[in-house]
């Protein structure tokens, strides 16, 4: 039977590291509250004018290199993310032309968190099709866009000027601080090859659930608004995501614990048979919790929610590529991939390295 084949692996981590002590400078908010409540130590941002598709290329690059396959030979690209260059078009054809790939059909795909999973489910049919032999999947954030600051804040923040907020400055920054301090940028692909033996995606499993959108969405900035973006909806804040927290963390155990159970049980794999298990990156006490309830020893863990924050489509794709990178992936492992996100999507994916 055909299948889609991970075969190389690269990522793209900007340069500006930044500290949650860093970012006490400018909103109410501390080390140890980040760390305590999320996991999260340290972030990277890019610099202004650097866009998703860059961060993409870059990590496309490294993949394709890895993969040792040449950028002609690639036939499809797949490029999941919630924060694209442009409104349109996405960002699949701003790296299509940056590559340098031939005029290969391109699908965006927005699925926040599970953008991986939806993206490597996609890639699998179209190969399974034949309609796609070379797939290159990225995932890529740029969440800074999101960051209400203004840009001297950025610049204290940075510790490149030493002018502080000013008292209603902090105060619209501290608004927003449960959402802020989570997240960083990042860009992680994938090659995927048609392959012919055991190698490769073993089973899918994937849902959505729309009702809840509104615990995790962007209210402004939408073509419900007419026009669709105006100062108004920047005065509101409402550029910015909305999250309720605790809705999310309930929403994202329970799911992810089930999708993870079912997705076993249907494939008759027991947690003893998974060599690894990676999990979205949103937050260290979801994936704990999660660990505890699935049985899943330390050692089949991988984390890096300390050093990029949740880094949402990037996620998977980055624990993918630092596993095979450290040696913790080899060919033949079965890997268990399960994230859930903004939406509401989640999912559980079954591989074979
Ligand atoms: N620094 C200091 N204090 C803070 C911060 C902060 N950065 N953020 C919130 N607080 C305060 C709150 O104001 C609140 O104060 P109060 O008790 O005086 O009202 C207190 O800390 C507790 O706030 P909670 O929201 O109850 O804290 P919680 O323990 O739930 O942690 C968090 C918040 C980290 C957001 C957690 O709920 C979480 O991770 N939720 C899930 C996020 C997630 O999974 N997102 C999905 C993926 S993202 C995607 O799909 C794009």
């Amino acid at each position: 039977m055909t299948r889609a084949v991970i075969v190389g692996s690269g990522s793209d981590i900007p340069p500006t590291r930044v500290t949650n002590a860093m970012l006490a400078r400018i909103m109410d908010t501390s080390d140890e509250w980040i760390r305590e409540r999320s996991g999260v130590e340290v972030r990277h941002y890019v610099e202004r004018g650097v866009g998703t598709s860059d961060l993409g290329v870059a990590a496309a690059r490294r993949a394709l290199d890895r993969a040792g396959v040449s950028p002609e030979s690639v036939d499809m690209v797949v490029f999941a993310t919630m924060t694209p260059d442009y409104y349109f078009p996405g960002s699949g054809a701003l790296l299509q032309a940056k590559l340098g790939l031939r005029d290969v059909p391109c699908f965006d795909i927005r699925q926040q968190c599970v953008g991986f999973l939806y993206g490597l489910q996609l890639a699998d049919a179209q190969v399974r099709a034949g309609l796609a032999r070379t797939v290159l999947l990225v995932g890529a954030e740029i969440h800074t866009g999101f960051m209400p600051w203004t840009a001297a804040n950025w610049e204290y923040m940075l510790g490149r000027a030493d002018v502080p907020p000013t008292p209603e400055e902090f105060a619209w920054n501290t608004r927003f601080r449960h959402l802020t301090v989570l997240f960083g940028d990042a860009a992680s692909a994938v090659v995927i090859r048609a392959g012919e033996d055991s190698r490769g995606v073993v089973d899918s499993l994937l849902h959505t659930s729309g009702a809840d959108y509104d615990k995790l969405y962007v209210p402004g900035t939408g073509f419900k608004h007419r026009p669709y973006t105006d100062p108004e909806q920047f005065r509101r804040g409402d550029h910015i995501p909305v999250m309720d927290g605790r809705h999310v963390f309930k929403m994202a155990t329970t799911n992810m614990i089930a999708v993870a159970q079912e997705v076993l049980a249907r494939n008759e794999v027991e947690m003893d048979d998974v060599a690894l298990v990676l999990m979205h990156q949103a937050n260290k006490r979801i994936n704990e919790y999660c660990q505890k309830a699935l049985g899943i020893p330390e050692s089949k863990v991988l984390h890096n929610i300390e050093r990029y924050g949740n880094t949402t489509a990037a996620t998977i794709p980055l624990l993918w590529d630092e596993a095979a990178r450290s040696g913790r992936l080899s060919p033949g492992d079965l890997v268990l991939l399960v994230a859930f996100g903004g939406g509401m999507h989640w999912g559980a994916t079954l591989v074979r390295a």
